[in-house]
């Protein structure tokens, strides 16, 4: 475990601040930046700035009573695994890269990045609270669902076993340390970059086809540039300066392909099962959603420099989804249309989505 402050930290004069496994840090040190593309995506994080209360979802409850019973299942589904998922994510992400940080603006973007994931849920919350008739119920049901708890499996895998080493870290080898870090970090990227993106496509789908749920998709567009823009871009840039800058010889390309095609895998099984025993939504099916997942993907296995071999697919199958989250989308008139204008970037359509469920850091 790292000191919470460490007077005799040297980095201001030797100007080293590693990602991790470092000294503890000291005083805040502003004039020795060596990875000035951390700076950068800690502030690109911070302008996204938005908060939880700034959507009402009053008329989201009406439309809750409105739709047919395969549309409102298929819209509990996504937000059942969206809200666990970002759970998991608020309780986890500064416990676990915080306590190894030694780089000074690292920790200022974990601590960030850790705090918009708290927003997420709470905005999850606020649907829940204000959407459904016993919002206990939900989060019962959240609990019990084990297609949510599988597919999470895989990142409260490594998260478990990342906080074990963050507990024990005197018990841990450099190379041993430097290896759980990476499987941790490229799990994340797949929950951020791939899972999280592939399930919002079903909210915004369910909200185009039936031309309701305008808040949920206002909520949901904020959550997905903060995940597909900055989160993605948070993980991207310290893996590779993991890679390209600071050389750690546990890089392991096989590794870490292996941990992205485990994640491709499971949402392309997820998406085939995401409709079993409802019917799909015009312009939604598994098809178009294993398309998507591969979309996703790509990129990501683009950004860190893997080999992707699965299909590659070259256009969006959803092409209206750019609506839900592009500035020009969202220029209706407040009275129409809850405003959220500030979003500041859209999602680039040329992007190209015996484990319990209680993950708890001790
Ligand atoms: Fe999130
Ligand atoms: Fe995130």
């Amino acid at each position: 475990m790292s000191k919470n402050f460490n007077i005799n930290n040297k980095g201001n004069l030797t100007g080293e601040y590693p990602l991790y496994f470092g000294e503890d840090l000291g005083i805040f040190d502003s004039f020795n930046i060596p990875y000035p593309e951390i700076r950068e995506a800690d502030q690109n994080q911070r302008a996204l700035f938005w908060t939880s209360d700034e959507i009402d979802f009053t008329q989201d409850y009406k439309d809750m009573q409105t739709v047919t019973d395969d549309e409102k299942e298929l819209m509990v589904r996504a937000l059942s695994f969206q809200m666990a998922a970002d759970s998991i994510a608020s309780g986890s992400i500064q416990q676990l890269f915080l306590p190894i940080a030694s780089n000074p603006y690292l920790k200022g973007l974990i601590s960030y990045h850790g705090d918009a994931e708290y927003v997420h849920e709470d905005t999850y919350g606020r649907i829940i609270a204000q959407c459904f008739d016993d919002p206990s119920e939900m989060i019962e049901r959240i609990k019990k669902d084990e297609d949510v708890i599988r597919r999470l499996g895989g990142i409260l895998y490594a998260f478990k076993d990342h906080m074990d080493m963050v507990y024990n870290i005197e018990d841990y080898t450099l190379p041993e340390k430097r290896k759980t870090c990476l499987r941790t970090l490229v799990s994340l990227l797949g929950l951020e970059g791939i899972m999280f993106l592939a399930s919002f496509a079903s909210t915004f789908a369910l909200c185009e086809s039936t031309s309701k749920f305008d808040g949920i998709a206002k909520a949901v567009g904020l959550i997905n540039n903060d995940e597909a823009i900055s989160h993605v871009d948070n993980i991207v840039v310290q893996l590779n300066i993991i890679r390209n800058k600071e050389k750690w010889p546990e890089w392991d390309n096989d590794e870490i392909k292996k941990i992205l095609d485990t994640f491709v895998e499971q949402e392309l099984d997820w998406a085939d099962n995401l409709f079993n025993g409802i019917s799909g939504v015009v312009g939604f099916n598994s098809t178009l959603l294993k398309r998507f997942v591969l979309l996703l993907a790509k990129n990501v296995y683009d950004r860190i420099g893997i080999q992707f071999d699965f299909e590659v697919v070259e256009e969006s199958p959803f092409p209206w989804l750019k609506n839900y989250v592009s500035p020009d989308m969202l220029q209706t008139a407040n009275q129409e249309s809850q405003s959220a204008n500030y979003i500041a970037k859209g999602f680039v359509n040329d992007v190209p989505d015996d484990l319990e469920f209680e993950f708890e850091v001790e």
